[in-house]
């Protein structure tokens, strides 16, 4: 049986490196498949100092984003990650198959500890442990991620399968990471070589899907480009990483391949791309905003629907805790 679950943590806006790289492709699964499972990684979100009255405050917007980006609660299971005890308590068992060796390779802790790695939380470091809990309490088969989530998905499947080989029991599927190519990775606008990040602390390196049109317009104009116009052949952009990223960004919004956004805009420069490239979002992004707008405030109906989303994800990671309680040699729950 196919399983589709992903998740995001409440931090910030949901940005356009999120939207596209990730939950597009979630909306998309959940009206091809159904039953999907989505929640907010708050449990992820605490791994780092977080105010209490910020997180909270993330957790109702990020549901009200999600909502408005076209994610159905009621055709989709929409919860908050700490409404489900089921994750932190096979996180455990999980953190007694992964290995430290293992996570020392994570290039996302490297980056987010710094040089202060001994000072970083041991929540921080087993982060990839609970996120390989998040997809295998729920036995996923598929989980619909951007490019720089694909190595903590590739330690879920070690996860998976050394559970498995250790018990002498096929409990997990291997869940299959499901990246979608052309938007799998938007990078920031203001340097070509670093992803498009909620963390970055200049809000112009990205376009969140709350900004109004002037702001997307004024982020675009000022996006770093070149003086080169663009050429009709994708290979020759590789040395320019920012222009083939604002190219990668209107094919995305457009749903036309690099090649059919090069062979309309060959031989313009940019005075003439980022005012198409502006409307464009602006057009995409506004029914979003407009939307989010009128869900953000209404904490009784994102809280209902998240407190239900939780009973129904709870309904299916019950029974795989019990199992993996049953295989590993505990008393039944
Ligand atoms: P997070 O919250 O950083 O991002 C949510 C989703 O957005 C994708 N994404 C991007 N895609 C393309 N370009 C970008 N610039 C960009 N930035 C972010 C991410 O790949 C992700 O799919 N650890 C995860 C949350 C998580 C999770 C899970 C995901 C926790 N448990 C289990 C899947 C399964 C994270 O921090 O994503």
């Amino acid at each position: 049986m196919k399983r589709v679950v992903s998740g995001i943590q409440p931090t910030g806006n949901l940005h356009l490196g999120n939207y596209l790289g990730a939950i597009r492709n979630w909306v998309r699964m959940q009206d091809d498949e159904g039953g999907c499972l989505f929640f907010l990684a708050d449990l992820h979100a605490i791994t780092v100092r977080t105010d209490p009255k910020d997180l909270r405050a993330n957790i109702r917007a990020m549901a009200a984003a999600l909502i408005a980006s076209g994610i159905d609660p009621a055709r989709s299971t929409l919860f908050p990650q700490s409404l489900v005890p089921e994750h932190a308590e096979l996180a455990w068992v999980l953190n007694c198959i992964a290995r430290i060796g293992w996570l020392n390779r994570m290039t996302q802790f490297k980056e987010k500890s710094g040089k202060d790695r001994e000072g970083a939380s041991i929540g921080l470091f087993a982060y990839p442990v609970l996120q390989a809990a998040d997809v295998l309490v729920y036995k996923a088969t598929h989980v619909p991620v951007g490019d720089d989530q694909k190595q903590h998905l590739e330690l879920a499947r070690d996860i998976a399968q050394k559970f498995n080989t250790d018990y002498e029991r096929e409990v997990f599927p291997l869940p299959e990471p499901y990246i979608l190519g052309r938007a799998a990775r938007i990078m920031s606008l203001r340097d070509g070589s670093a992803k498009m990040s909620k963390s970055d602390p200049s809000d112009m390196s990205r376009i969140n899907l709350t900004d109004d049109a002037d702001t997307i317009a004024a982020k675009i104009r000022k996006a770093k480009t070149d003086a080169d116009v663009l050429p009709g052949d994708m290979a020759l952009l590789e040395p320019r990483p920012e222009a083939k990223n604002l190219v990668a960004i209107y094919a995305a919004l457009a749903d036309l391949t690099e090649a059919q956004v090069l062979a309309q805009y060959e031989g313009k420069g940019f005075g003439a791309f980022k005012p198409a490239l502006a409307e464009l979002t602006v057009a995409k992004i506004a029914p979003i905003t407009a939307r989010y707008n009128e869900l953000r405030d209404d904490a009784a109906y994102l809280d209902s629907r998240l407190r239900a989303g939780a009973e129904s994800a709870r309904a299916v990671a019950g029974p795989v805790l019990a199992e993996v309680y049953e295989t590993v040699g505990f008393l039944p729950r």
